[in-house]
């Protein structure tokens, strides 16, 4: 029988921050609209990101902004998004967004997609005549995959549907288009009544479940599938992965068959949504002993004690909002947002949007 509550069931959304970043400018949550017409909604043409700021004793404090907001213009730049942003803009800007967001722990969404001149529409697949349009919105946001999963694991399935192969959709690019494929996955999942689905690559490997990287461990031994096996390169996945090499976990990147899904130890999910998020069962076979597993707990254990501040990370990989220096510009860019180039232009920030009450 369909659970009816996986149509509807959605994570936990106590608040939403009013504010939302446009083109270098802050508007109001109710201002950031486009056009049903834009290219956007039609053709997929978008990148984005989901980061996480945590509560910290220091205030919140953004989860690997930078090597976030890199991947995002990683994204931008396999599909000829041609823009003037530069890393430091994006980060700026969604340091100042926390700051005015007013909230502790949030999830930020920058996005980048192909949008439409209405002066001079364009509706054809060829993107470059469609302005680009950039926002950063944010809101709190409960356990992806339900408040007990962090600690019980969550029951999944391999999905009947592949992951999308390399040179079709690049896995590596974060594009909103990858996500249909992941949406396949994740419906049939909660239709046949499992939290997740994992997908496998082309040849038949494992490859990620439709929002979070997978990993095993198996005596003792800790593997993930590389990204040749069309994974997102995750922020969190290349987190576990140094978070083992501090443990002194043997980690390895290689091909894991299906079956080795069966007979790992244990099983879990990285993902900034999902965090780190233990399986306890794949297609009603159950992992280990259908408990989180100890490597998983340990893993778990150190990666929420970095993100709450309470432990010192392999890297720079928290920024505090409320101790970052205001920047020269807090990520506006105002007319210098107007990219010159005559198409691919990032549209001229819209000064009526800008509400005065607005702080
Ligand atoms: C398909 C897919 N794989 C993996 C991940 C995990 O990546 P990250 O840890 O950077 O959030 C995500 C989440 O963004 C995802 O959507």
């Amino acid at each position: 029988m369909f659970p009816s509550s996986g149509k509807t069931k959605d994570v936990a959304t106590p608040r939403i921050c009013d504010v939302v970043w446009h083109d270098g400018e802050f508007i109001k949550w109710d201002d950031a609209r486009v056009h049903v017409m834009s290219h956007v909604l039609h053709y997929g043409s978008s990148v984005f990101e989901g980061i996480r700021c945590y509560t910290t004793k220091r205030g919140p404090a953004i989860f690997r902004l930078r090597e976030h907001m890199q991947r995002f213009l990683n994204s931008a730049k396999v599909y000829r998004m041609d823009h003037e942003w530069k890393v430091d803009d994006f980060c700026d800007a969604a340091i100042e967004l926390v700051r005015r967001s007013g909230l502790e722990q949030c999830y930020i969404r920058p996005i980048l997609f192909r949008s439409l001149d209405e002066e001079h529409p364009a509706f054809g697949v060829n993107p470059f005549p469609n302005p680009l349009a950039c926002y950063i919105g944010a809101w709190d946001w409960g356990k992806y995959l339900g408040d007990e999963a962090i600690e019980k694991g969550v029951d999944v399935c391999v999905s009947s549907w592949n992951r999308l192969t390399p040179n079709s959709l690049p896995a590596m690019a974060k594009s909103g288009a990858n996500y249909m494929n992941s949406q396949l996955i994740k419906m049939e999942a909660l239709v046949n009544g499992y939290a997740e689905g994992i997908a496998l690559d082309d040849r038949g490997y494992v490859s990620e479940g439709s929002g979070e990287n997978i990993f095993t461990v198996s005596n003792s031994i800790v593997n993930t599938p590389p990204l040749s096996s069309s994974v997102l390169p995750g922020i969190t996945r290349d987190s576990v992965i140094q978070i083992c090499q501090q443990l002194g976990l043997t980690i390895k990147e290689r091909a894991i068959q299906r079956a080795a899904l069966y007979v790992a130890d244990e099983l879990f999910f990285s993902g900034t949504a999902a965090e780190i998020t233990p399986i306890r069962s794949v297609d009603r076979i159950e992992i280990g002993n259908g408990k989180r597993g100890e490597i998983t707990a340990t893993i778990q254990k150190m990666f929420f004690e970095i993100t709450s501040g309470e432990r010192q990370p392999p890297g720079p990989w928290l920024t505090y909002v409320k101790e970052e220096k205001q920047s020269n510009n807090n990520g506006f860019k105002g007319e210098n947002a107007k990219v010159t180039a005559s198409s691919n232009t990032i549209a001229e920030p819209k000064a009526k949007l800008l509400a005065a009450s607005i702080k």
